[in-house]
């Protein structure tokens, strides 16, 4: 196992590409089981979840091939609706299968699946709206056996904008009899994503980034050659990180609007931002403002996926924070590891309340899950003095060489072998 050594207290200049978000890459790769033709996914980042939805598709009898930055994915001789427990453990994403395998095969058995740790994650959603379009389920030893020998599009009303539902609905009804209208859906960019995916294959899907989506059932889908949209967390990430250590970074590829609410509390942190086109640029002098308040909510507020990141920011910043966490119940798990390095954050329940302090030490961390694990990286870079960063798996899953793109902008991190 891997472990990051950072020695912390430079500042960042430079400008970085994002890699394809990894939340539009992996319902994507679950889109391309829904043609017999080729699918080519361009641009798609290594990182493990990416690697492990593969390895989904392959047991399900797919080729799946990287070829240098694209995915080429030959889903013709797939045969199999079964998923296996070893791999839906390793990824909550595997739940997007079920919509694509029921499209395909008609029916799907798979695992309960799993992912970061980071609270309950039911997947109620997911199997009532399923039932609506006509899903036999039952759910026996942690696994879920799905059968519908017609599926047809139904009125779905969802009581929370799920991401992975809404998706999933997208891929179960994309084919189905008849229309689909979903309210109450998700309006995130990579939900758009999914739509111009499925509908280059021919699908008849509107209103993607509206609470209302319209599905129109087709009867075939095509191959398809596609770029999907860049990273925005990875992108905030970045952002976070030059507020953090100071300096100038110039982010590439993510459109402004996808992380309005970020630009603007990274401005109520004092920091400079310019936005031309694709690119976004961010200037901090390294010694900022707590944001009084920060509240996660589904898309267009705050992403939960930035909170642990902006709470590292608010560590040490001047002034004292309220970080809500409305997404996941245990998103707070990385606390203890800043407190370690002499952050002062006390979390009851939803809340952390963090009072800023001039400056962290360097520490031994270990990283608990995706994007507390990325807090815990940008934390060290701002710190004083040495920290290690240990069980790199988790980063992993959804950063692609995250050193060789910190290093180009001038922090000392090395990757070692443990
Ligand atoms: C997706 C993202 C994840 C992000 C999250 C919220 C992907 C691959 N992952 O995850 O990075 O943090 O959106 O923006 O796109 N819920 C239920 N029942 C359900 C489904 C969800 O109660 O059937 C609850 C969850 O427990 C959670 C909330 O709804 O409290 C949001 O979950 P959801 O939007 O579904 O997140 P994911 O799709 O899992």
């Amino acid at each position: 196992m891997d472990k990051f050594i950072i020695d912390g207290g430079r500042r960042l200049y430079g400008s970085v590409r994002m890699q394809s978000a990894k939340n539009s890459v992996l319902p994507l790769f679950a889109a391309s089981v829904l043609t017999e033709k080729r699918v080519i996914i361009r641009e798609t980042p290594p990182i493990s979840d990416a690697l492990c939805m593969a390895q989904i598709l392959r047991e399900l009898g797919a080729e799946v091939s990287f070829r240098g930055n694209d995915v080429v994915i030959d889903s013709a001789n797939a045969c199999c609706h079964e998923i296996s427990s070893s791999l839906t453990k390793e990824l909550r994403s595997s739940v997007f299968m079920l919509g694509s395998l029921l499209t395909r095969f008609h029916k799907a058995l798979i695992a309960y699946p799993g992912g970061c740790d980071i609270g309950l994650r039911p997947i109620d959603l997911h199997l009532n709206a399923l039932k609506r379009l006509g899903v036999e389920i039952r759910e026996r030893d942690g696994c879920i056996y799905c059968r519908a020998d017609v599926l047809k599009g139904a009125d779905i009303s969802l009581d929370f904008p799920s991401v992975g539902a809404t998706e999933n609905i997208m891929l179960a009804a994309v084919k189905a009899k008849g229309r689909t209208l979903l309210s109450g859906a998700a309006k995130e960019p990579e939900i758009v994503d999914l739509q111009n995916f499925l509908n280059g294959m021919g699908a008849k899907i509107s209103g993607a980034g509206t609470d209302e989506i319209e599905i129109e059932g087709v009867e075939n889908l095509n191959g398809i050659t596609y770029k999907p949209v860049k990273d925005r967390i990875e992108a905030g990430t970045f952002l976070i990180a030059c507020a953090i250590c100071g300096g100038e970074v110039e982010v590439v590829g993510v459109k402004a609007e996808f992380i309005g609410i970020l630009l603007h509390k990274l401005r109520e942190n004092g920091c400079k931002i310019h936005v031309k086109n694709d690119k976004i640029v961010i200037e901090s002098n390294g010694r900022l403002k707590c944001n009084r308040r920060i509240e996660t909510m589904p898309f267009p507020g705050f992403p939960t996926d930035l909170q642990a990141q902006m709470t590292a920011l608010n560590a040490v910043s001047s002034g004292g924070a309220l970080v809500v966490e409305n997404l996941f119940e245990t998103r707070f798990k990385y606390v203890p590891e800043l407190n370690k390095m002499g952050a002062d954050i006390e979390v009851k329940g939803r809340s952390a309340f963090v009072r800023g302090v001039e400056r962290l030490r360097g520490a031994s961390l270990t990283a608990g899950d995706l994007r507390g694990g990325a807090a815990l990286v940008l934390a060290a870079l701002g710190a004083e003095g040495t920290s290690e960063v240990l069980d790199l798996s988790h980063i992993d899953r959804g950063y692609y060489d995250l050193q060789g793109k910190l290093k180009s902008l001038g922090a000392d991190i090395k990757r070692v072998r443990v």
